[in-house]
């Protein structure tokens, strides 16, 4: 923290994450929810810092998002697509910032053990700790990084993932465990 203006790093990091089906009338309230915290709440978090970081030309934003944003997995579509919504936004906010001093940087984790996942019915490939996860985006941060996947193994799923044709999508993750949904 600096003893006098802005922050020198913000983190938007709150998320919630649950299983999703459109036919149930009842995940409507939690498509909103996610969408609300996971989108809206990074950019409720962001909003008191961006004006006094740009006046103060310095300051980092970094906003937590996911490899789940990379492609609409099954049973997941409101997570996926608040992810890939913090993705693009990030984006947005990092050109809207350039040259400003402030720098904006996406983290997309992969599997952590956290709460979020321990009751995950599938296999997490390249599951960290959360402390090794924080460990990582720390590195990432003071590296300058503006984009990074962790851990990097993941970076390479992610990589294929974003190049894999849907029929070869469809095929290797239609059958995957669901994630379960609120109660
Ligand atoms: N775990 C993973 O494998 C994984 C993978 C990719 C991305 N992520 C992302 O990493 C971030 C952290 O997730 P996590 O794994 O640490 O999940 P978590 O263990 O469920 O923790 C979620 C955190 O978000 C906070 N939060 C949730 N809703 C909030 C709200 N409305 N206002 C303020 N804080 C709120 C929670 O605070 P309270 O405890 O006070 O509710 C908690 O600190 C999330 O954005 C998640 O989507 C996680």
């Amino acid at each position: 923290m600096s003893r006098h203006g802005p922050p020198d790093l913000v983190i938007a990091n709150a998320g919630i994450s649950h299983g999703t089906l459109t036919e149930h009338a009842e995940d409507i309230d939690v498509f909103r929810d996610i969408l609300e915290v996971n989108v809206l709440g990074m950019v409720n978090t962001f909003h008191p810092f961006v004006a006094p970081m740009r006046k103060a030309g310095r300051g980092t934003l970094a906003g937590v998002a996911s490899v789940a944003g990379y492609r609409g997995f099954a049973g997941v579509g409101a997570y996926s697509a608040s992810k890939a919504a913090a993705i693009r936004y990030l984006e947005s906010l990092r050109l809207d910032l350039r040259g400003s001093g402030v720098r904006v940087a996406t983290i997309c984790p992969g599997y952590i053990a956290t709460p979020m996942t321990e009751k995950n019915p599938y296999a997490m490939p390249f599951i960290i700790s959360a402390d090794d996860f924080a460990r990582r985006f720390a590195r990432a941060l003071d590296a300058g990084k503006d984009y990074a996947v962790i851990p990097w193994q993941m970076a390479i799923v992610a990589r294929l993932l974003a190049v894999l044709p849907n029929a070869l999508f469809d095929a290797a993750f239609s059958r995957s465990g669901r994630k379960p949904r609120r109660t």
